[in-house]
């Protein structure tokens, strides 16, 4: 959840989702493992001195603290051996062996609490593999509970390549009973799938865009998991994130350097040399100057944008990129700037208010996904009159217009394949409109500014969503 434990856009739908349906009325809590983070950052209060969570026949304890966020409770599950760790899921080379255990026990603790506060929920909301067993515990061995008699599960994906695969060894410590160890339910090629598990127990499903939701039932898009979606697709729907326009508003945002409007684009201009000399780049307000904000993994397209780069830094542009992740993309980041020192830099660090400046200082924002559940950044990008050009895929072709030099019409520029030749076509394309059709593009700069994705919105599907599931559960 952004502000307590964040390593991409899920966060920022954990903190706004909750909020847009509070907002609209809603009891939501929220709960959390207490990462080491959350203990450092996050004073919190002891609320369940012990709560037992029975796994593999024994009982494992854990306490309960919470603190109050914006009006919502947000508890915290603390258990020292599972959670108190450098990081949430890996220890930097490879994820911990446990992993099984800690989720699986999560999801349990989950309606554990619920037992010990007497509160009995509408909706189980759970979010990718981390949650996904919850759907199991509450349909088979919760479901005679009278907390749990009015209740539905949901899981929502955030990001179906992350599924959670685990020994078959785990089988009896996450009491997955030997007729749901079948390739129906929890059994991946003999291995325990969670995502599997979960997708097949919720009421109902949905990923974070109608693009996505239709991806995951082809088989190229599904991860591996077109059986289990296609099982399921009367339940299976797409519903677009939001965009949280308190912490994204060039007219409002506090950290950038100059706030402007679509009525007054001035201040877009001095975010640009602000920028340029932040990352020391020739402070030249003519050259289309493009930016990245991303995790650094094959999932954004690393993998072709990097060599296309080599040919696209040779014109008259400019880069800056801002990211951390896998070693090798960081590499080809740090080459390129060496190789370029005039017209590209790399920021390899987690920044905040670093990427408010990119995305209010930068011309044009890259984005070329293999795959994109939702993304958020090209919906940052879009109100901050910073145009997106993305990879038709997923949330990025449901978010993004792309431009029609007829019509004066779109919101940014797309292409198809995931090449170099594709994705150097496009960024000409929008390199070319930049510098020859001034017009043109001050006209997608205002037409992507008055594009809004509001989180309410998004709220009112889910509540639909949620309405659907407890009538069917
Ligand atoms: P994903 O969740 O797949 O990483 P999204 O576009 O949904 O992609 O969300 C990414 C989120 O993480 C955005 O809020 C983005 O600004 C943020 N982010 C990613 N890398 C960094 C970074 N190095 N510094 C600051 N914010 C970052
Ligand atoms: C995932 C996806 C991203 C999406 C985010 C929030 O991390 O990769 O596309 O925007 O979750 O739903």
């Amino acid at each position: 959840m952004e502000g307590l434990a964040k390593t991409g856009g899920l966060a920022d739908v954990g903190k706004a989702l909750p909020l847009a349906l509070k907002r609209r009325g809603h009891d939501v809590r929220i709960v959390l493992p207490h990462y080491q983070s959350i203990a450092e950052d996050v004073h919190t209060n002891r609320v369940i001195q012990t709560l037992g969570v029975p796994m593999g026949g024994t009982e494992i304890w854990c306490a309960v603290n919470q603190v109050m966020i914006e009006g919502i409770p947000v508890y915290f599950i603390e258990h020292h051996g599972y959670f108190f760790r450098e990081r949430f899921y890996d220890d930097g080379f490879q994820e911990y062996g446990d992993n099984a255990a800690r989720f699986g026990f999560f999801s349990k603790a989950v309606l554990q609490l619920c037992k010990a506060l007497h509160f009995a929920p509408d909706i189980l909301h759970c979010h990718d593999w981390q949650t996904a067993m919850l759907p199991y515990y509450h349909k088979v061995y919760e479901a005679d509970h009278p907390l749990f008699q009015n209740s539905a599960s949901i899981m929502t994906i955030h990001n179906a390549a992350f599924q959670g695969n685990f020994s078959g060894d785990f089988q009896g410590l996450l009491g997955i009973q030997p007729q749901h160890f079948v390739m129906e339910h929890f059994e991946d090629y003999g291995q325990i799938n969670f995502l599997k598990g979960g997708i097949s127990w919720a009421d109902k499903t949905n990923a974070v865009s109608p693009g996505y939701a239709d991806e995951l039932l082809t088989p190229l898009g599904s991860h591996g998991l077109y059986e289990v979606f296609d099982r399921r697709k009367a339940d299976l729907s797409g519903i677009v994130n939001g965009c949280d326009y308190q912490d994204w508003n060039p007219e409002i945002d506090p950290m950038i350097p100059a706030n402007y409007s679509v009525e007054d684009l001035s201040g877009k201009q001095l975010c640009k040399q602000a920028l340029q000399k932040r990352f020391y780049l020739p402070e030249r307000p003519e050259v289309p100057l493009m930016g990245i904000v991303s995790r650094l993994t094959q999932q954004k397209g690393f993998g072709y944008l990097i060599p296309a780069l080599y040919t696209i830094m040779q014109w008259e542009v400019q880069l800056v990129v801002l990211g951390t992740g896998e070693t090798w993309i960081e590499q080809e980041f740090y080459n390129l700037a060496r190789n370029f020192p005039d017209k590209v830099e790399w920021h390899g660090t987690y920044d905040w208010e670093l990427s408010h400046w990119i995305e209010a200082g930068s011309d044009m924002f890259l984005m070329p996904s293999l795959y994109e559940p939702c993304g958020l950044n090209q919906l940052y990008s879009l109100r901050y009159g910073t145009l997106p050009v993305v990879r038709a895929v997923g949330g990025l072709r449901d978010t993004v217009e792309n431009y029609d030099a007829k019509n004066i019409s779109g919101t940014g520029f797309m292409f198809d394949e995931p090449t170099v030749e594709d994705v150097i076509d496009c960024i000409s394309w929008a390199v070319k409109t930049y510098y020859d059709r001034p017009e043109h593009f001050q006209q997608l700069v205002r037409n992507a500014m008055g594009v809004q994705f509001e989180w309410d919105q998004s709220a009112i599907e889910y509540e639909n969503m949620y309405e659907a599931a407890l009538k069917k559960a």
